[in-house]
């Protein structure tokens, strides 16, 4: 292996106490056989399954529920860099690093919880939030994940480290391989994700290469690629990833004073961030943070619905692959490589999986950014969803619901100003659905540079129903 990563020079000066050395084990999720180390694709030796991190340490034997939220309140008040990480932070239930110094940062995490007051007037729910993991550093919930597998990387000394990704992955992935003195090789499908995410990674420094496929055959070549190459893959296959996301939920629960919200709704793609979610809803009741659980609900696009079928069509016994189409690109996944972790937390949580149309992922997508909020579409499945939820009796209006909103506003412009200017859609049915759409629309308007040209439109305006 090539030596030693150059250091985060950041990191390496910081005064942090270092954080508590854990005792972490791989765990198969099928065969539940244990191992110490893990090989470079992540799969259990004995029966080839996904492996997970546990830590006999998370227990109640050595965990205090209420010392735990008091010394996570406390630490909101240090300017300590791991303090100030929102993933570090809750260290006690992750795998850490031999040394607080080798941790790779961007002071991920700590996103906000907003209300959406005018969906939860659209819809009925009176308590409905979004936490929003498009605030991280480089946009997207990729980056609580990526602070703990990076650290992880630099810690084993890899020079580089890949992904095949829709975008957001490769994105985060670049910014804390530079961070932590790494190289970074990215993998994704020509012509399928968006020039924002791509320019991010191009940005950070990665050796980006865009294949002639889609996401399922960049991680397919990926998973070749580790087997041959000394390359540390960071996709989220990579427990370490899960880890990292696991803080979700709990700065989520911390948000809300520890009152258990009766639905967590995420958009599901590879479904890394919704096994990393269940994961940590898991052991929070294991360690009686919390005392019941929220169902943890996943929503696909119709056209990428491989979680819905297997569940649908084969009680999720088997994955049912299927060839992806959508204009959500973050979730354009046929092969969903988490399947198997996700059916089980729907399942313990009691949980559900619905799929949502492109038409109602455009309209969720509008309505979100009418809050002032605003999301990539891959997020806004999360309230088309919901609609959905609610017409089947699922989730009930008294109830309260989080949606996770995945990714920002700002990752996918095109589409956006595609949705305003009337051209998303090429099929007719679909363009017609859009016509209804059009008081969510607003488009830019071309004027001459004068002052009665603006007075007129702004008086014009001022007439027209508000889509508040
Ligand atoms: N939302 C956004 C914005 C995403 O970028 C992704 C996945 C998801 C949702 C789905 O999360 O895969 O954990 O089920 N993006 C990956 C990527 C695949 O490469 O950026 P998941």
């Amino acid at each position: 292996m090539p030596p030693s990563a150059t250091s985060n020079r950041e990191s390496d000066n910081q005064s942090s106490p270092p954080a508590a050395k854990s005792k972490y084990v791989f765990r198969c999720i099928g065969c539940a056989s244990t191992a110490t180390s893990a090989g470079e694709n992540f799969r259990c030796a004995q029966c080839g399954n996904l492996l997970e991190i546990t830590d006999p340490s998370w227990t109640t034997n050595s965990l205090n529920a209420d010392a735990l939220k008091t010394l996570w309140r406390e630490r909101r008040s240090s300017n300590s860099p791991l303090d100030l990480s929102g993933v570090w932070r809750f260290r006690e239930l992750l795998p850490t690093p031999d040394s607080g110094q080798q941790v790779v940062t961007l002071r991920e995490g700590n996103t906000p919880v907003y209300e959406l007051t005018r969906a939860s007037r659209d819809t009925g729910v009176t308590h409905l939030f979004a936490k929003h993991q498009g605030m991280n550093p480089t946009g997207s919930f990729k980056d609580t994940g990526m602070t703990v597998a990076a650290t992880f990387a630099r810690q084993a000394g890899y020079r580089w480290v890949a992904c095949a990704s829709t975008g957001n992955t490769s994105a985060s992935m670049a910014a804390y391989a530079a961070r932590g003195g790494m190289r970074s090789l990215v993998l994704v499908p020509e012509g399928k994700i968006s020039w924002s995410k791509l320019s991010q990674a191009l940005d950070y420094g990665a050796l980006t290469c865009q294949l002639r496929t889609d996401f399922d055959g960049c991680l397919r070549l990926l998973q070749e690629l580790v087997r041959s190459a000394p390359v540390y893959q960071l996709n989220s296959i990579n427990p370490f990833r899960l880890e990292g996301q696991k803080t979700l939920a709990f700065e989520l629960l911390e948000q809300l004073d520890w009152q258990v919200p009766d639905h967590i709704i995420v958009p599901g793609g590879n479904l890394g961030n919704s096994s990393a979610i269940g994961k940590a809803l898991l052991e929070m009741l294991e360690i009686n943070l919390i005392s019941r659980l929220p169902k943890l609900s996943v929503i696909q696009a119709k056209g990428a619905n491989a979680l819905v079928r297997t569940l649908r069509e084969a009680n999720g016994e088997h994955l049912v692959s299927v060839q992806p189409e959508t204009r959500a690109t973050a979730i354009r996944i046929g092969n969903p490589a988490s399947w198997e972790k996700a059916v089980k937390v729907i399942r313990a949580t009691e949980g559900t999986c619905e799929q949502v149309s492109e038409i109602e992922i455009a309209q969720a997508k509008a309505e979100i950014g009418a809050e002032g909020i605003g999301c990539e579409p891959a997020s806004a499945v999360t309230l088309a969803g919901l609609k959905k939820l609610l017409q089947s009796g699922f989730v009930k209006k008294n109830e309260t619901v989080v949606l996770i909103l995945t990714g920002n506003l700002l990752k996918d412009p095109d589409y956006t100003m595609e949705f305003h200017r009337g051209d998303l859609f090429a099929d007719a049915a679909e363009d017609r659905a859009h016509a209804a759409l059009q008081p969510l629309c607003h488009p830019p308007i071309v004027l001459d540079a004068n002052l009665d040209a603006v007075i007129e439109t702004l008086e014009k305006a001022e007439k027209s129903e508000p889509n508040a």
